[in-house]
């Protein structure tokens, strides 16, 4: 792996089915019952959080843990930037300190691109990881969506997976197009044409993926996972659907179509990246199904964390053999 994960374009295919690999090895530290392992001993992993999380945040906390790294958590609203310091005098604060990666979040797009252009200009020896950056990418979270995939279906060539609902916005539909199809699934974006970025039909047939607008049609047809997506008010400055309620009718995972889903899938798997919001996107029954993955999706996030966070700092080597700074 290069010095920063800031997209799932930055893994080669070697790189990228290293890190699911080595996330089932990470797994086991999970069942065992003193959970840790001294692979990042002596390094320092900040997150930096300038958004809310509950999962990304805490599953690198604890996978940073239980690699014997000391991990820090700053937030933006407990941090200098409250006071008005910029992200670059942040960054560079954080670095003087003699860091070794920081794991970042931030509201706008492209955020952690700028902070590794920062370092790599200014030699900084530390790693980027990007834990989602603005409506761009979360490429851990594609990550962790894939190894769920994999422990259910094994090789996931021929896979369909029906990715639904406020795409315009999702990160996480942006990272899992540039993994999923890697790895041979087909998928299939389904959504209203009103939460379809702009360029969506071009963007599809370079990415390889294909374009709904009908998800009891997609249901129906069989698919083998159907991963929900968030609709993110906090980002919505228009009227993208004209009520909650006509948005769940049109492509809410509702108990009718759980039941369709069902019928016509009947080994069919339900995610969600979470936050859930119950009762829009999905339904309690559906989030709660036993066909639902979403609490497997939060385990595999502390293992695929710890793969990212071993391939970055654990080794001495680049993916084009030259040897990283002393941050790795
Ligand atoms: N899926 C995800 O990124 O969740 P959090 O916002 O809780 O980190």
């Amino acid at each position: 792996m290069g010095r920063h994960l800031l997209s799932i374009a930055d893994l080669d295919d070697r790189t990228l089915h290293s890190v699911l690999a080595t996330a089932v090895e990470m797994h086991d530290v999970q069942r065992r019952e003193v959970k840790k392992i001294p692979t990042l001993r002596g390094r320092t992993v900040i997150n930096l959080f300038f958004e809310d999380s509950t999962r990304t945040r805490s599953s690198f906390e604890i996978a940073g843990k239980w690699m014997s790294a000391d991990t820090i958590n700053i937030t933006g609203k407990g941090s200098s930037a409250s006071k008005g310091e910029s992200l670059r005098d942040t960054v560079r604060t954080i670095s003087a300190m003699g860091v070794d990666a920081i794991v970042m979040r931030h509201a706008a797009s492209g955020a952690a691109h700028q902070v590794a252009r920062w370092f790599d200009e200014g030699s900084v020896p530390a790693s980027v990881v990007n834990a989602g950056d603005g409506m761009h990418e979360h490429p851990t979270q594609a990550l962790l969506d894939a190894y769920t995939l994999q422990r259910r279906f094994g090789d996931l060539t021929g896979r369909r997976v029906a990715i639904v609902g406020d795409v315009t916005h999702s990160r996480v539909f942006r990272s899992n197009v540039l993994c999923l199809p890697r790895l041979g699934a087909e998928v299939t974006v389904v959504a209203p044409p009103t939460l379809l970025p702009s360029g969506a039909a071009q963007w599809a047939a370079a990415d390889g993926f294909a374009i709904s607008h009908d998800l009891d049609e997609v249901i129906d047809s069989g698919v083998d996972a159907l991963m929900m997506l968030r609709v993110q008010r906090e980002r919505m400055s228009g009227g993208f659907f004209p009520t909650p309620r006509e948005y769940t009718v049109g492509y809410g995972l509702t108990r009718d179509r759980l039941a369709a889903l069902t019928a016509a899938s009947p080994e069919a798997v339900i995610c969600h990246p979470g936050p859930m919001n119950r009762g829009l996107e999905i339904a309690a029954e559906a989030a709660d199904a036993a066909s639902s993955l979403v609490l497997e999706q939060v385990s595999a996030g502390v293992a695929v964390r710890m793969s990212v966070l071993y391939h970055l700092l654990a080794s001495d080597v680049t993916d084009d053999g030259a040897t990283k700074g002393s941050a790795a």
